[in-house]
């Protein structure tokens, strides 16, 4: 049949290609997910994983114009790395500090961030709205700063950054603090303060701390109000060692692959102009 297609399994010239870089990138999720959407959708698109080095992540970037790539997702380690690759970043991409999606804007290539967004989608669909809501935060790197840009975005009122460097917390509440947004740094012993666990209503992990086994760690989730929703951007092919103690101390919990698919969709309207189709990407990769 002469009009093939990606969509229909075959690979033809006309065939536009999305990749995700990363390192290492064979777990991603995101190739499936996106292929999964393509199809549903007819479209004649394949998404690949490409695993460059640092130093050929800036050639690898420059090949959505070589090639004529329809775009780029970035994963770890690369996010920060591609910044000075791209010849323009979004208002939210330079605010976080990190791209998590590159597409050309006519000549010029674009270095967005839909992980906010997706974070914020991803509470969203799960009922919790973080308008007024107070939070912590676990962790201050570079996916801590998507969550709080997200966060302060979306009004919540109270943010306390916990983090084992105390100085990089005291930075992040800084960089992002100011007259919309309460925000205050704070070491791990927090994770231990009764009144002050109490009085939150949204505690999010941004650590990998207990991802490949192992426990979480030294805090007192039952300190906790019971409707306190426990959200970790981590995710694997077992419940993470926070959400795990989440479930265990009986806490609605919310896991990194609900931010994966909305982070994605996000992107693939970027991609193809297209709304995504999101409960076809969500059961694509489990949920
Ligand atoms: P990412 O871009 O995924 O956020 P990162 O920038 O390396 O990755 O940040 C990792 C976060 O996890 C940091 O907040 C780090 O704390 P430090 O700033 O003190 O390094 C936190 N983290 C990693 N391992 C940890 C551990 N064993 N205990 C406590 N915090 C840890």
């Amino acid at each position: 049949m002469s009009s093939g297609s990606s969509a229909k399994g075959s690979i033809e010239g006309t065939t536009k290609v999305v990749a995700v870089l990363g390192d290492p990138v064979d777990h991603s999720l995101s190739p499936r997910m996106h292929n999964a959407a393509f199809k549903e959708l007819g479209l004649d698109y394949v998404y690949v994983a490409f695993n460059p080095s640092k130093r050929t992540i800036g050639e690898a970037v420059r090949a959505v114009k070589h090639l004529n790539l329809a775009g780029l997702n970035v994963t770890v380690p690369y996010k920060q790395d591609v910044i000075r690759h791209v010849d323009r970043l979004t208002p939210a991409a330079k605010a976080i500090g990190a791209v998590n999606t590159i597409y050309a804007d006519g000549r010029k290539l674009i270095g967005n961030n839909t992980d906010a967004p997706g974070f914020t989608a991803a509470l969203t669909a799960a009922g919790c709205r973080p308008r007024n809501k107070r939070v912590l935060v676990i962790g201050a790197g570079g996916a801590a700063r998507a969550v709080i840009h997200a966060l302060v975005e979306a009004r919540a009122s109270d943010i306390v950054i916990a983090n084992r460097t105390l100085r990089k917390a005291v930075r992040t509440a800084k960089d992002f603090g100011g007259a919309r947004a309460h925000i205050h740094a704070a070491d791990l012993e927090i994770l231990d303060d009764f009144d002050f666990l109490d009085s939150r209503q949204l505690v999010v992990n941004t650590t990998s701390v207990g991802l490949k086994g192992g426990a979480f760690l030294d805090y007192d989730i039952k300190s906790t109000p019971e409707d306190c929703v426990h959200f970790d951007l981590a995710y694997g092919e077992k419940p993470t060692a926070f959400l795990d103690l989440a479930a265990k101390a009986k806490r609605p919990t919310i896991d990194g692959r609900h931010m994966l698919v909305h982070q994605g969709a996000l992107a693939f309207k970027l991609f193809t102009g297209r709304r995504a189709p999101i409960e076809v990407m969500s059961k694509a990769i489990g949920l």
